[in-house]
């Protein structure tokens, strides 16, 4: 979920809706809005796309110049009017949006039940309304901190209410917030680019922190009530990057952008004698790193998929063992981690609650918790003890590609660079490894330019029931990402197999016409790859290949060929995967769906 606030001197549902519509990404099963009229505090609020609270909005403007605003991925409770944020309290004085799940709120809201509250939905957001309403005790940010100690779970919370006029309160636990400091104007977003449009500077609210914004001020305290000062973050990067400029949709745009973000994160990266990896922000000493015996990479979706490419690059560079994981499942499996274990999160938003819960639990376990993650400020990059940063620039669509290989690059970085550290790669190998990472970027740039050849395979994609994704080692990996990107935007049912192992079960499955996409591009399995493939083609499945330039012998079994340039073995990944990014996005317009905001998901999942 998204939530958003304003309070100034300009009408705030205007900004409330527009703020609305930069955290669409975070959820998008319903919007409402709380304003602040003069002698009332107003709802509206709409099942579905924030384009029918608009409409309902545009009917009946509201004036006044405090609010608050939510967009929903629904968690406790079914989309629904009802459901919908805000939420208030019997009385209709206190409204609250929220952003979390409130773990205990069965328990809280019988007892606010036995007390006489009646509940209007069946979310457990309006149980803090409630409760704030039992707890009043003529002063609201003493009443909202008596409230949040009740709370078990994650929030970022706001709460605007007709006892104190002059304020947005707001907390944060296990759940992204800013406040956004303008003049005479103060804003709080979810995340960055809602608040963009007004103002870069902000403040990021950590864990157990509670603020009081009035139109000229913020004070924030800690969860015991003493003031607190706080950094300002000044963002840096531009408004413009979170905008469309021009593409019909994020991810057609995102999937360009790869070049330059791939470039951008290249970036001084690697000295000028190409046999260096030189990653500052590491501070991994040679020593630290020879006493790790084994690595945690732990991630959810896209990044969990960059997570298995970075165990087959760092067990062949650095010959630690590495296991990779789903961090809902690393959580709570009492996984072995002490002080010689290396914990690497791979977090684009760097919020992701599961993945943000492995962190701290590799910490107190006592490891080393290394993150990478792309945005600058992300929990994951202020808790991790070493932080490399994907300079991808703000990714929009819910599917996730730019954000993917620059994850790839970062993993290739740093497992060169340990290897060097630990001496288990030849300057010789470093040297071709590095070099060929260079070209990645012009590489990616010629696949993207090619998009008539995904577009046309695309064609063919549209009557699929079902497709397999088949290939070996880190062609294996890119075909479990090529199937989520095209069963999460396309909605055709698509399953990734290691090639050798669909002959035990998953073969039954192919018959006559079924597409099967084989990834080819491991020089020491390709034999045994095209091997598989020549037994599904046998049984008549139609072959699409993923294969490197100057590749003759697919040719001969495949009826559709991708090629990708030639680069370093270990390197195809970052290739390969465009060509199917392109795939499912071509596919998802074909079959007419909204490819930036596919049903269900949202993008930045900071619930568990
Ligand atoms: C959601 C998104 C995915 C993303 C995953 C992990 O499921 O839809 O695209 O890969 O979360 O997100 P993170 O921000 O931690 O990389």
């Amino acid at each position: 979920c998204g939530i958003v606030g304003y309070i100034g001197h300009q009408q705030a549902q205007e900004i409330l809706v527009n703020g609305l519509k930069k955290l669409e990404y975070r959820g998008y099963d319903s919007a409402g809005v709380a304003i602040d009229v003069g002698d009332c505090i107003v709802v509206t609020k709409s099942v579905g796309r924030l384009k029918n609270l608009e409409s309902k909005v545009s009917e009946n403007k509201l004036i006044g110049c405090r609010g608050v605003g939510h967009t929903r991925w629904a968690t406790h409770g079914r989309p629904s009017d009802e459901n919908s944020h805000p939420h208030f309290d019997c009385t209709g004085k206190i409204a609250v949006v929220h952003n979390g799940i409130i773990e205990n709120y069965a328990e809280l809201r019988a007892e606010l039940k036995a007390l006489g509250h009646e509940f209007k939905s069946e979310t457990d957001t309006e149980v803090i309304a409630h409760l704030m309403e039992e707890l009043f005790n003529g002063d609201i940010l003493e009443t909202f901190r008596l409230a949040l100690s009740r709370l078990e779970g994650s929030y970022a919370t706001a709460v605007i209410s007709e006892y104190e006029k002059d304020k947005i309160i707001v907390a944060r636990k296990d759940s992204p917030l800013v406040i956004g400091l303008g003049i005479n104007e103060n804003f709080i977003a979810s995340d960055i680019p809602a608040i963009l449009e007004y103002t870069r500077n902000a403040y990021i609210l950590d864990d157990h922190e509670i603020a009081v914004l009035t139109a000229d001020h913020v004070q924030i305290y800690d969860e015991s009530g003493i003031p607190i000062v706080k950094e300002v973050f000044e963002v840096k990067w531009d408004a413009v990057a979170a905008e469309k400029g021009g593409y019909d949709h994020f991810m057609l745009k995102e999937i360009d952008e790869q070049p330059k973000a791939l470039r951008d994160t290249l970036r001084g990266r690697i000295d000028e004698s190409q046999r260096k990896v030189r990653l500052d922000e590491v501070k991994l000493t040679a020593k630290e790193l020879q006493d790790i015996q084994k690595i945690h990479i732990v991630a959810c979706g896209t990044a969990y998929h960059a997570g298995l490419v970075g165990k087959y690059a760092i067990e062949k560079l650095v010959r630690i063992p590495v296991e990779v994981e789903v961090a809902s499942e690393f959580r709570y499996r009492d996984p072995i981690i002490n002080d010689k274990t290396l914990v690497l999160v791979i977090s684009q938003s760097g919020e992701t609650a599961d993945t943000l819960a492995a962190l701290r639990l590799g910490k107190s376990s006592g490891a080393r918790v290394a993150a990478i993650t792309n945005v600058v400020g992300s929990s994951v990059a202020r808790e991790a003890n070493d932080v490399i940063y994907t300079w991808a620039g703000p990714e929009i669509a819910v599917a996730s590609t730019k954000a993917y290989t620059t994850q790839l690059l970062a993993i290739y970085l740093l497992a060169v660079f340990m290897a060097e550290k630990r001496n288990t790669i030849s300057v010789q190998d470093r040297v071709e490894i590095l070099q060929a990472l260079q070209m990645i970027p012009e590489q990616a740039a010629q696949l993207v330019a090619a998009k008539d050849r995904a577009k046309e395979v695309a064609k063919g994609v549209v009557d699929w029931n079902s497709a397999f994704f088949i290939g070996r080692g880190m062609d294996y990996t890119v075909a479990l990402e090529g199937a989520l990107k095209l069963k999460e935007i396309s909605y055709i049912h698509a399953e990734a197999y290691a090639a050798g192992e669909l002959k035990h079960g998953t073969i039954a499955l192919i018959e006559d016409g079924i597409p099967v996409i084989s990834l080819l591009t491991q020089p020491d399995v390709y034999e045994k790859t095209m091997s598989n493939v020549i037994e599904v083609k046998a049984r008549d499945a139609k072959i699409i290949a993923v294969v490197n330039e100057g590749d003759m012998k697919a040719a001969d079994v495949a009826d559709e060929m991708i090629t990708i340039p030639k680069t370093h073995p270990l390197l195809t990944p970052i290739l390969s995967v465009i060509p199917l990014q392109l795939l499912a996005y071509y596919a998802s317009i074909l079959r007419g769906n909204d490819v930036d905001k596919p049903r269900n998901l949202a993008k930045s999942v900071t619930v568990e």
